[in-house]
């Protein structure tokens, strides 16, 4: 499965250097390439020339050794890579790189690269557990970064309990699932999506929005980008890592998402409105704070514009599929949403129960459709949700087999 493809391998110092080493075989005895930097650190477990044996390569380690006069080792190698795994990786490495710090061979090549890079973390499990250490972790995750989750089991240290190095045979199936062929029926064709809330201003401090969390929308995007598709993702203010591969722009109100989706519309293929947007928003946005007063007082709010009515009045070619929230009689208003608002499909969503819908991770939802379309889906995770949407969605277009 990994034939023909250049992994280069990254390796920090730990005494799971020895699994890298097993790593390194697994991954070329599936066919891929695989080149290896080592840190200082890990030299002190392993020799290169371990490494250089098991993956017929030769083994970097410094930045100023220049084997080849022709190229710039780092940038080489960081170009030439179609994956990049840091494993180990030591807490040491993983804060460096969370703060930008380029200061060694592996560090300065995974500043330079563009490539997807998986980082498998490895240590004691009261280091993987602290703060500084989860804080870096979550902000890689931010910035598109993949982790490998250790796995639980007696550590070298003698502890029980979470930091183990993930075994080289379940990294080798990962990397081999990522780079299967898959069917891709959304290429050469443009997808905006959607998410999250919007942010209505009532002063500098103060605003309307709901609890849409991105989630929905995020799994739609990464759904689409899966199925070939070159998408742009329209995004309220959320707290979610970025998905690699998908263009995303930043609004906070429902006119900037309205700007944002029409910019883009024309040269659309497929749009899905999964944002939560705020129907209303105040009328005056006061420049300064506004003060206490005595007694009650009252906001008074005006329509946003409707985003998803305004993409069907405009609609040439385009698909166009939106969200319904409801808590009551979920499918006669989807239905009734589906011809007002000119779309093509209506996701209706049941947020009548508090563990599914905003904010959590699984959602259940019918779609409905033209010609008294409808199909349940059972309560599901919103990743797997996003892709048997888009499948059903697909197949019944005909864009699908
Ligand atoms: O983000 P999560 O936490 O994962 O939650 C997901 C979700 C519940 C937000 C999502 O699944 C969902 O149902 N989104 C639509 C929520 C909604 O606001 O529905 P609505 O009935 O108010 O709007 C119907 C459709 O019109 C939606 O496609 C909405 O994007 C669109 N709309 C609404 C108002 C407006 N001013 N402009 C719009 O385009």
């Amino acid at each position: 499965m990994l034939s023909n493809k250049n992994i280069l391998l990254c390796v920090t110092g730990g005494i799971a250097v020895y699994k890298a080493v097993a790593l390194v075989s697994k991954l070329t005895q599936a066919g891929a390439h695989v080149k290896v930097i080592m840190s200082e650190s890990a030299m002190e477990f392993v020799q290169p020339l371990s490494f250089q044996v098991m993956s017929k390569n030769d083994v970097y380690f410094d930045t100023f050794d220049e084997k080849d006069s022709s190229v710039i080792a780092h940038i080489d190698l960081s170009d030439w890579a179609d994956l990049i795994i840091v494993a180990p990786a030591t807490a040491n490495s993983i804060g460096k790189l969370a703060n930008g710090i380029a200061d060694n061979m592996i560090t300065t090549t995974l500043l330079a690269t563009t490539a997807p890079v998986w980082i498998a973390p490895a240590m004691n499990v009261h280091m993987y557990d602290h703060p500084a250490v989860i804080r870096n972790i979550n902000r890689l995750s931010q910035d598109g970064y993949e982790f490998i989750e250790p796995s639980e089991g007696y550590l070298a240290c003698g502890y029980v309990g979470k930091g183990r190095l993930e075994e080289p045979e379940k990294i080798t199936a990962l990397a081999a699932k990522f780079f299967q062929p898959k069917e891709q029926p959304l290429k050469g064709k443009k997808v905006i999506v959607s998410a999250g809330p919007t942010r209505e201003r009532i002063d500098p401090v103060r605003y309307l929005t709901n609890f849409s969390s991105g989630k929905m929308g995020y799994a739609m995007a990464k759904a689409a980008r899966d199925l070939g598709a070159n998408v742009t993702l329209v995004s309220g203010p959320v707290d979610l890592p970025k998905p690699q591969g998908i263009h995303i722009v930043n609004v906070e109100s429902a006119q900037e998402m309205l700007e944002a989706v029409l910019a883009e519309y024309e040269t659309t293929d497929i749009a899905i409105k999964t944002a939560a947007v705020a129907d209303y928003r105040p009328k005056n946005q006061q420049q300064q704070k506004m003060k206490k007063q005595a007694g009650d007082s009252v906001i008074e709010l005006e329509r946003t514009t409707d985003i998803l009515k305004t993409l069907g009045e405009q609609k040439t070619h385009q698909l166009l599929i939106g969200f319904a929230a409801e808590t009551n009689d979920v499918l006669h208003y989807a239905q009734g949403k589906l011809a007002k608002k000119n779309a093509d499909y209506i996701v209706a969503n049941d947020v009548s129960k508090t563990d599914r819908g905003f904010g959590a991770d699984e959602n259940t939802v019918t779609l409905v459709g033209h010609g008294d379309y409808v199909e349940s889906f059972p309560s599901l995770n919103k990743d797997v949700l996003a892709k048997k949407l888009l499948e059903h969605i697909l197949k019944r277009e005909g864009l699908m087999k």
